[in-house]
């Protein structure tokens, strides 16, 4: 599936990349680029640019970079045929309709047949929940008090007791095996042969902020083992990066997120009116998730379960929030379980209460370690007091620091001079928490010879694309067959004929790739993170050296194919005379 290059280009031209990127992410202008927040990372200080020349971006905190393509495939998860959609619409294009032939058919890319079958899949729950064998499964979620328009909207559906219907049916509707295996919905046995995942259970679609259906989550009916059973990972499932739920609750105009612990408490929210809620995938809540949380909302509210493994798992995701710097409040469920039932019980209102007198998260965690103390105890007591010495020592700034003192002592009834006093004894021990330092991509590794041979190519490249009226000058040194590496010079090949041309236009170089692996490696080459040089004599030694060492790299590497005749070995000669001349010869950078 390929649009016609020219309107690929007439998409990505209409559609300003400072102006999309704007939509998303907040920036200000710095000289030629505007800065901001990465979107696709977690940072306190922005790292992430946008070049309206260049028309692309880079984060020099996590690597990411690319064209306007590229951020919407990456900040919607869309891929490149759903990205050009959404630009071409965006901008007034209309794109000419794809004929897709069975040939195209085969080689579409994976990951959309993947989403395909995962949507049949769907579907076919879906009309197996109102059919007559799918009776039990209906009354069943008519039993949990969901409303038809509930059942549809988050498109609930039913699996089965016969373990390889869906299976016939996919085949049928003309999806391989292999596919229908990789998408985690049957697997395949000696004995057996292809069977179903999922059978005889409640199925809930894990859509992703698109509404795309990624995986599936099945409950079981009755009593039965594991109670609910989801989908593994899979090239459109990453169960760290997605959450149920999201797609509607990104939209809600809440101003907050609940975030709960199942598929059930999501939907009873959400059909109660509090559609702001989202729960991770059958897993504990990670890094990642918190991260896509941190794009929509500052403020979370935790709604897990009320009983010690509930606690626990708010007290892990509490941190992990803490991470991203976002500051959860934990609602009370109390007497209830779990979200829906409590929602069953007292009704939406009484929830809305508990959002409001949700506890701070701080305050939520004091509370729970509390319980390990017994304070009528006076060693038991003094080191509840030290414990609480040492968690206010986390909080860097001083004012919040103080708040918390504040409240701890009024609370738990300690002096608060004096636990001021043991606060800065902790803090003169072990110093003020530190934020969580995360390694970043950016530094120096000793690099193999290979991965330097590259280096200093891509460095070549980044550096001809940010000074384009370079090239002329040392046009005459250098072709695109010094670029060893195949997609390099494919690159160098593009790049030059278009400065040629008087058409340089580095970010319409990109999608020229139809890979999207391939399309992060070409936006790598013009982002390349150049040495800060200041002078000009230091500047024109750097570029010097590069361009040499490019040359070099190539005559070594070209030299290694050449046979043991006469004419190679003149070649080597002519070759090497070259270079030193090039050595030799200044490069005015003016
Ligand atoms: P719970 O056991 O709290 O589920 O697990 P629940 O939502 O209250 O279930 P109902 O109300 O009895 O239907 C919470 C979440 O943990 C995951 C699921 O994502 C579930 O929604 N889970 C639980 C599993 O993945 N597997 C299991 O066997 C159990
Ligand atoms: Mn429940």
């Amino acid at each position: 599936m390929r649009y016609p290059e020219e309107i690929i280009e007439e998409v990505r031209m209409k559609n300003d990349i400072v102006d999309v990127v704007s939509g998303y992410v907040r920036m200000q202008k710095k000289g030629s680029s505007y800065f901001g927040l990465c979107p696709f990372h977690n940072e306190k200080s922005p790292s992430f640019s946008v070049s309206g020349p260049k028309q692309m971006y880079k984060c020099f905190g996590c690597g990411a970079s690319g064209n306007v393509f590229t951020f919407v495939m990456n900040y919607e998860n869309y891929t490149f045929g759903e990205a050009i959609k959404m630009l071409a619409d965006r901008a007034g294009v209309n794109l000419p309709e794809i004929e897709y032939s069975e040939e195209m058919k085969r080689k579409e890319n994976y990951r959309t047949r993947l989403l395909e079958v995962n949507k049949e899949a769907a579907k076919y729950f879906f009309y197996q929940l109102r059919a007559p064998q799918g009776e039990i499964g209906l009354r069943y979620l008519q039993g949990r008090r969901l409303d038809e328009e509930t059942i549809k909207k988050f498109g609930l559906g039913f699996a089965n007791k016969t373990s390889d219907d869906l299976t016939k049916y996919l085949k049928q509707k003309g999806y391989d095996e292999k596919l229908i295996q990789d998408a985690g919905l049957a697997s395949f046995d000696e004995r057996y042969g292809m069977h179903d995942k999922f059978w005889n259970r409640v199925m809930y679609p894990i859509q992703d902020i698109n509404h795309r259906v990624i995986g599936f989550g099945g409950r079981v009916m009755g009593e039965g083992t594991p109670k609910y059973l989801n989908s593994p990972e899979t090239q459109i499932f990453d169960k760290s990066r997605n959450l149920y739920g999201l797609n509607f609750a990104r939209t809600s105009r809440a101003g907050n997120i609940i975030l709960c612990e199942g598929y059930m408490d999501v939907i009873s929210l959400h059909q109660a009116g509090f559609t702001q809620a989202v729960a991770s995938l059958g897993t504990a809540f990670t890094a990642g998730q918190a991260n896509l949380l941190r794009r929509y909302t500052e403020n979370v509210y935790l709604a897990y379960d009320s009983d010690g493994a509930g606690t626990k798992a708010a007290l892990r995701a509490i941190g992990i929030l803490r991470e991203v710097e976002l500051t959860g409040k934990v609602i009370n469920m109390q007497p209830y379980k779990d979200p829906d039932e409590f929602i069953k019980n007292l009704g939406r209102e009484a929830f809305q209460e508990r959002i409001d007198q949700a506890e701070n998260s701080f305050m939520f965690e004091i509370r729970i370690l509390e319980r390990d103390f017994d304070l009528k105890d006076p060693e038991q007591k003094t080191k509840f007091h030290k414990e609480l010495a040492k968690r206010l020592c986390q909080f860097e700034v001083e004012v919040e620091r103080d708040n918390y003192l504040e409240a701890i002592a009024e609370k738990y009834h300690v002096g608060y001079e004096n636990l001021r006093k043991l606060v800065n004894t902790y803090a003169a021990q072990t110093g003020l928490a530190k934020p969580v330092e995360r390694p970043k991509s950016g530094v120096k590794q000793k690099n193999s010879p290979e991965e330097n041979v590259k280096q200093v190519q891509r460095l070549f490249l980044t550096w001809i694309t940010d000074e384009p009226s370079l090239y002329s000058k040392i046009q005459k040194y250098i072709t695109p067959r010094d670029f060893t590496v195949d997609l390099y010079q494919t690159v160098a090949q593009k790049l030059f004929e278009g400065i040629e041309s008087g058409n340089y236009n580095p970010a319409a170089i990109i999608s020229m790739f139809e890979d999207e692996e391939e399309q992060r490696e070409v936006a790598s080459l013009f982002t390349t993170k150049l040495e800060a040089v200041n002078t000009k004599q230091e500047r024109e030694r750097a570029f010097h050296d590069i361009l040499v060492a490019v040359k070099k790299n190539s005559f070594a590497y070209y030299s290694e194919q050449l046979g043991a005749d006469v004419q190679a070995l003149n070649q080597v000669v002519e070759g090497k005379r070259a270079l030193q001349e090039l050595e030799k010869t200044h490069i005015s950078l003016d």
